[in-house]
């Protein structure tokens, strides 16, 4: 049967007249119907753990916007509370965890295959989600990248500069590669049961990447996405992977052919002239709007959409900011991005 689904299209290579669109963190507190679910969960976790709900955050965006894809509701941070940390989020302040510093802390967590009694919820929002899209539309599965889930799991919180992972990784190199090993192995056993009930695409989010120099971004960021994206592809033959080594510069050139990714997302840190140039030859990408605009909006909106949508149309190319909406973003310049995108014509 013929790909229909644009997201997949793009992702198997296609060019397509109108780029497939959706949005990082599209279900999230700007809008107002993501806060008034979100407050009848609770908090941010019971949301993520209450598959109803869940599913219900996910859907809000698809109604409102039409977007392309949905992305499931959940956070990259679940695998280590599956694995046995604890998790809570500190309001205002963002995620905090206990820390894994030293042997008798990692032994004292939990195998690849016991994940799943704690995050069996994320994969009933999958089914639901399944059952509830758009026939034309596409649903994304994720999880965090080794080394920006061992930064936290490390460090206990989010950190400006990862000093905490990078200290162990100096420190007790076996220990720190063991945390990499199990989080390679846990994520792949993850993204699978995601698959399994349904996620059509997965997204590897490496938000810190860019902190990995020379030989660490080849062992720490490359090596565990191109081990998670070839035992995916192993157990689900072309089955497509987003990666998104974020900040990686110079690095995102070849990188998704070297991990063997169907899509390389990028961020802001490089324009989208230069990604034409450099990383789309390899196939499609994904991005990369600056989050900004949809808090600024005006005619710098629709000038840079365009300029993305402009640079990016010589290939393959999923549209979508260059880092997740945030908070303070305007609703309405969400939508004229998207009639900016669908209505560009070059
Ligand atoms: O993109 C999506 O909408 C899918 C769901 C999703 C969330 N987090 C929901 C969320 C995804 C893919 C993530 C990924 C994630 N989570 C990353 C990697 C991508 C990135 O943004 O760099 C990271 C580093 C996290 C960890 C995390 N979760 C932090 C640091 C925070 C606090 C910061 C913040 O924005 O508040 C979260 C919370 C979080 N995850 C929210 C959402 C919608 C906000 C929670 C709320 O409702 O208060």
């Amino acid at each position: 049967m013929a790909i229909q689904k644009k997201i997949l299209r793009s992702l198997a290579g296609e060019v397509l007249d109108t780029p497939p669109i959706w949005m990082m963190r599209q279900a999230g507190r700007y809008l107002p119907e993501y806060r008034a679910t979100r407050a009848e969960a609770g908090d941010f976790l019971s949301l993520c753990y209450n598959s109803e709900l869940a599913a219900e955050v996910t859907l809000q965006p698809i109604r409102r916007y039409g977007f392309d894809a949905a992305i499931l509701f959940a956070d990259i941070l679940l695998l280590p509370q599956a694995l046995g940390a604890e998790l809570w989020f500190e309001t205002g302040e963002g995620p905090r965890l206990s820390t894994i510093t030293n042997q008798a802390d990692f032994n004292a967590l939990k195998g690849r295959d016991d994940i799943h009694d704690t995050l069996a919820p994320i994969y009933e929002t999958v089914r639901i989600l399944r059952r509830e899209l758009p026939e034309e539309t596409t649903l994304i599965g994720f999880a965090g990248a080794p080394w920006t889930v061992a930064t936290y799991m490390i460090a206990g919180r989010g950190t400006p500069d990862q000093g905490p992972a990078h200290a162990l990784k100096a420190q007790d190199r076996d220990v720190f590669q063991s945390i990499i090993d199990l989080l390679t192995e846990s994520t792949i056993e993850y993204l699978a049961a995601q698959i399994d009930a349904g996620a059509e695409v997965v997204k590897i989010f490496d938000s810190w990447a860019g902190s990995l120099k020379g030989q660490d971004f080849v062992d720490f960021a490359m090596e565990p996405a191109k081990r998670i994206a070839q035992e995916l592809k192993r157990r689900y033959p072309h089955f497509p992977v987003i990666a998104f080594p974020r900040e990686a510069g110079e690095q995102y050139i070849g990188f998704a052919k070297a991990v063997g990714a169907d899509c390389v997302a990028v961020d802001n840190s490089v324009t989208p002239e230069w990604v034409a140039e450099h990383v789309q030859k390899d196939g499609c990408v994904q991005g990369n709007l600056k989050s900004s605009h949809m808090v600024t909006g005006g005619t710098a909106l629709v000038e840079e959409t365009e300029r993305v949508v402009r640079a990016l149309s010589g290939g393959a190319h999923i549209f979508n900011l260059g880092h997740g909406i945030t908070p303070d973003a305007d609703p309405d310049n969400v939508q004229i991005m998207i009639e900016t995108v669908r209505n560009f014509r070059s």
